[in-house]
């Protein structure tokens, strides 16, 4: 499956057309709204007050409520917009959003308006592009899940890791505001709301995982590897600055005998780990156990206290204070848009590998 998001946060819509979808594939479009609402802006005070429904408007690739094998192109047409807000950052680029760098890269004529093509606003055809992704991997017994790890500080309170199963996501798929400890989970809402109040913004960590994917899948293209893939999709989403899977960074302080996971067979017969460091992953090949990653979100660009910026027509350096409408952390919103990414991964990492993976005979 292939995928292009078009659009701009203030133009008439945003959306994706898909290509490479299978014929057949029953439409569960109460799935793929669930997952656009738990993304949706303007429904908690965590989050910009911009009211968009995101109603989903299916131009192609769709007949009777199943794919039709054709480019499937799904529109989410641009309600709730107050350009005004944005008209100084066309000669004032915002510190660390892509202002400059657009202005840069498309020679001035990129629409800057609320972000333009770079505003998190164009996750909402992500989104959908997972939830038909995550439509055919179920398909294949393959769920992935995403919670809230941490925020400006403050940490969930979840299951280790090496205990994950997909079935501890679904009542946190559940929540508008993703952890497993709802004490920990109001402990992060202060901290989100104490940064609004002082015109500031708060990152944090979204851990994620993927469940039922057999050994053997990724690479053998050493560009394309399970790890790589992945990667690459979840720089994707503006605002991710980081990512590592299972111990991650924690590797460089560990011993061989401390990281290492070592190999079972499980009561049907299947080579397991006792521990899942690697999060899923050696040499780039799935291994079976749980993919297991971490992704870090910076806080939101754009904050209402001052701060030094350019001026492209003065050429003086100024001080800048953003009005308009935003999401003092951008955390709890993404969290269903990295589950939408993991999905599309695993699309991209089955189809890379080449044959049918078996072993010892069996196609597994
Ligand atoms: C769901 C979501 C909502 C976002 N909301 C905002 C926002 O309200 N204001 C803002 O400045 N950035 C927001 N962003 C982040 C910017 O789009 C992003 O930081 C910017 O494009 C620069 O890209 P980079 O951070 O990946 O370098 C949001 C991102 C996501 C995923």
């Amino acid at each position: 499956m292939r995928y292009i998001i078009f659009g701009e946060s203030h133009g008439a819509g945003i959306g994706v057309v898909l290509e490479g979808v299978p014929a057949g594939l029953p439409l569960d479009m109460e799935f793929v709204e669930q997952q656009m609402r738990r993304r949706a802006p303007g429904r908690a005070a965590f989050a910009t007050p911009r009211k968009e429904a995101d109603q989903v408007t299916l131009l192609s690739g769709v007949w009777e409520g199943k794919t039709t094998g054709a480019p499937l192109c799904a529109v989410i047409y641009n309600t709730d917009t107050r350009s005004k807000d944005y008209s100084r950052l066309k000669q004032c680029p915002r510190p660390s959003h892509a202002d400059f760098t657009g202005n840069v890269r498309y020679a001035g004529y990129n629409d800057y308006r609320g972000g333009g093509h770079f505003s998190g606003r164009l996750t909402a055809p992500l989104v959908f592009a997972g939830g038909v992704a995550q439509m055919l991997l179920r398909q294949k017994g393959i769920f992935v899940g995403a919670h809230i790890h941490e925020i400006g500080g403050v940490k969930d309170d979840a299951p280790l890791p090496d205990q994950w199963e997909s079935a501890l996501f679904a009542p946190v798929q559940e929540k508008d505001f993703p952890v497993f400890s709802d004490l920990q989970g109001e402990k992060m809402q202060e901290v989100i709301l104490k940064a609004k109040t002082e015109q500031d913004s708060v990152g944090g960590v979204i851990a994620a995982g993927i469940f039922g994917l057999p050994a053997g899948y990724g690479g053998p293209d050493l560009r394309e590897t399970a790890e790589g893939i992945l990667a690459r999709q979840m720089f994707a989403v503006p605002a991710v600055k980081g990512i590592e899977f299972g111990a991650g960074f924690g590797f460089a302080s560990l011993r061989g005998s401390q990281a290492n996971d070592p190999f079972y067979y499980d009561e049907k017969g299947n080579v397991r780990t006792r521990t899942n460091h690697s999060g899923g992953i050696n040499g780039g090949i799935t291994n079976g156990m749980p993919i297991v990653f971490r992704v870090a979100i910076r806080p939101t660009p754009s904050i209402g206290k001052p701060q030094e910026t350019v001026n492209f027509e003065t050429k003086t350096t100024e001080m800048l204070e953003i009005v308009g409408r935003h999401d003092p952390c951008i955390v709890p919103r993404a969290v269903p848009v990295i589950e939408a990414a993991a999905a599309l991964a695993v699309c991209s990492i089955l189809e890379q590998t080449q044959a049918p993976v078996t072993w010892e005979g069996v196609e597994i």
